[in-house]
């Protein structure tokens, strides 16, 4: 990727490997690359307007409406009655409707990173460019990783330091520790394939997902928090454009 790297920017970059060390900054970008930000940034490539992101899953079920569908999992599995589970690029074209997503740890981080920052995006490998070119050149950055159940998630440590080494900045030390596992591998698909999500994965028969979200910006979308109310964060395409995910997998 040939964007800007390096430290000589005054503004902080800083890593966050649980949504719960995430501290206020000017712009937080939410990190859960198996799957949930892979999915949402999928879903806005691919017709659906919006994605109500519900931190429960009776929360979600009471969006149930004309012109909505029901996406997420719990242990990584479709929730009963559900429309959809969590894989990106299963969910097929939105059509205009609205999706109504709740995972275990994506949508409570992405509810987590709005009351730090006043602006929240949601980055994947899916858009890391997109993601890195929509970043403001001189705000203070928090990228927070999902995790898995409050522990270290290797395939979002990766995520977040492939975008701090796209980033000018000053970097804390998690930054720096961030980018330096990133750099000792030769690409995505290794940290995705050996991380415990992607176990989980293959033992609910969701292998395919994992090279799915290892594909590299090949999405020009850059989802963005519009607005949380009532434990439900509104997330829109800042930016939108390029293949779709159905296509870009081929
Ligand atoms: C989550 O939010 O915990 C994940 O996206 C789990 C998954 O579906 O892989």
């Amino acid at each position: 990727m040939s964007l800007e790297g390096g430290a000589s920017s005054g503004r902080l970059l800083d890593v966050a490997f649980l949504p719960g060390e995430g501290r206020p900054a000017d712009v937080s970008v939410v990190i859960d690359v198996l799957r949930a930000t892979s999915t949402i940034a999928d879903a806005l490539s691919n017709g659906w307007t919006r994605v109500l992101c519900a931190g429960t899953v009776d929360a979600a079920r009471a969006l149930r409406g004309p012109g909505r569908a029901l996406a997420g999992e719990r242990e990584c599995r479709p929730i009963p009655g559900f429309d959809h589970g969590n894989s990106p690029g299963a969910l097929g074209p939105g059509g205009g409707r609205e999706l109504v997503l709740s995972t275990t740890n994506g949508t409570p981080a992405i509810l987590a990173a709005a009351d730090n920052s006043e602006k929240v995006l949601l980055g994947a490998l899916l858009n890391l460019e997109a993601v890195a070119r929509a970043v403001p050149p001189d705000a203070d950055v928090t990228l927070v990783c999902a995790g898995t159940d409050g522990r270290f998630a290797l395939e979002d440590a990766y995520f977040a330091g492939r975008l701090v080494a796209a980033l000018a900045g000053k970097r804390t030390d998690a930054a720096r520790a961030a980018e330096r596992l990133a750099g000792s591998y030769p690409g995505p698909l290794d940290p995705l394939a050996e991380s415990a999500d992607a176990a989980v994965l293959r033992e609910t028969g969701q292998e395919a997902d994992i090279r799915c979200c290892a594909r590299e910006s090949v999405l020009d979308v850059v989802p963005q928090v519009e607005g949380v109310e009532g434990g439900l964060a509104v997330v829109v395409a800042a930016r939108r454009g390029g293949p779709v995910l159905d296509e870009a997998v081929g």
